[in-house]
């Protein structure tokens, strides 16, 4: 078992990843809660794996229950979160219960926000079951609910008691999903080092292809980069603002295709190409830098041949992705972009020129 400690004082937990069929999950939960826990997952998890969860629940007389929520980014909203909290109101839920979310990043940001909130903060954990969830949402407490207009802006910084990803919960995973957790795994090599981007230029397509041993490499360095940078700024006043490279267009897109035809690790791939074209034009990046970054993260596109999201991009306008983009809760008013001042070392920039911006945006419509 990989261990991983994010040291943040009394807010202190460990980040676990495994492949033992989740046989750990009742030992985790009868040492962190002492009370009965609801676990909150989507429909689609629900259909792969209530039962095999219930099972090993039930073999150790763990009180629980579930909370379904349909599955996908659309519901990661205040409908949803009211539903979940008369859910736990109907079954009795107190401020000694607590919750676990069994799912991706979409299930941890709503029930970590349910958790942070409900009867004034309850105690939660994350079972990520995406890659994504597993190399990224589920570490450093940022919990959240999109609003109609913007993205993740009802929210907190909440903690979980602790993390625990499986490999074997990949095994179900679309191919899809897997380029999402893959878009954020290159981003740490990008902002934070070299030598993993380096490992990453040989080895993405095992990652892609579920490969164990390259997951598990790539899972615990992600999840040390983001563990390291969330210690030195819990709260994202400073340093922890790099881990949103590539996001401020990656969000602005995802806004604008109603979180229907572009996932959020598709935009974000998409967002770290522009953010580096920007970086090169401002010479913060040198050309051959930027030619490896597309390169790799180009393949992966054609790759994936998610066609709906090439065509979404060809036909937003850059008025449109400038409104979203402004709306942005990162953008405090005047728009910021992280930039890579080279492959490993990423700053948060104020833009003066937008046209740049645009520029990098409209390079995109060309790559596909
Ligand atoms: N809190 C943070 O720091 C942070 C960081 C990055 C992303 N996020 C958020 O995470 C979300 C994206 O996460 P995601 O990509 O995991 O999305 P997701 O939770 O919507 O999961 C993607 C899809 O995979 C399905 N799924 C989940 N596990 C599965 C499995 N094992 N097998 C088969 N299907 C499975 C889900 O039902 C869903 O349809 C976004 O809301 C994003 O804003 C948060
Ligand atoms: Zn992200």
């Amino acid at each position: 078992m990989n261990d991983l400690q994010v040291n943040l004082g009394s807010r202190s937990y460990p980040v676990y990843f495994d492949s033992d069929h989740f046989e750990k999950i009742p030992e985790l939960i009868a040492a962190n809660f002492n009370s009965k826990v609801f676990l909150i997952t989507d429909t689609n998890v629900e259909k792969l794996y209530r039962t095999s969860v219930t099972a090993i629940l039930k073999k150790v007389h763990c009180e629980h229950d579930w909370i379904i929520v349909p599955a996908g980014e659309r519901y990661k909203g205040l409908i949803t979160t009211a539903d979940v909290v008369g859910e736990l109101l109907k079954k009795g839920a107190h401020r000694q219960s607590s919750l676990i979310a069994l799912g991706g990043g979409m299930v941890g940001d709503l029930a970590g926000f349910v958790a942070a909130t409900y009867m004034r903060g309850i105690s939660y954990a994350h079972i990520p079951t995406t890659l994504l969830a597993m190399v990224d949402s589920s570490v450093g407490g940022k919990v959240a609910v999109n609003h109609p207009l913007a993205k993740n802006v009802i929210g907190a910084f909440y903690q979980p008691k602790f993390v625990f990803g499986d490999s074997r919960f990949l095994d179900t995973l679309s191919k899809r999903e897997m380029v999402c957790g893959l878009a954020e795994i290159i981003k740490y090599g990008l902002i934070a080092e070299l030598s993993f981007f380096e490992w990453l230029e040989t080895n993405w397509e095992k990652i892609l292809t579920n490969d164990v041993k390259s997951v598990r490499q790539a899972v615990y360095t992600s999840c040390l980069i983001k563990t390291r940078i969330v210690e030195k700024d819990e709260f994202e006043s400073g340093p922890r603002m790099i881990l949103n490279f590539g996001h401020t267009v990656g969000h602005a897109l995802e806004n604008l295709s109603g979180y229907e035809t572009i996932k959020h690790g598709e935009a974000v791939l998409y967002g770290m190409i522009a953010a580096s074209y920007y970086s090169m034009k401002m010479n913060f990046l040198k050309q051959e830098d930027y030619i490896r970054i597309e390169r790799i993260l180009t393949a992966i596109i054609k790759n994936h041949e998610e066609k709906a999201v090439a065509d979404f991009i060809k036909k937003t306008s850059w008025k449109d992705l400038l409104g979203k983009m402004l709306s942005d809760k990162k953008s405090t008013g005047s728009m910021k972009l992280i930039v890579l001042k080279g492959i490993g070392r990423a700053e948060v920039h104020a833009v003066t020129d937008q046209s740049k911006v645009a520029d990098a945006f409209e390079h995109l419509k060309v790559l596909s």
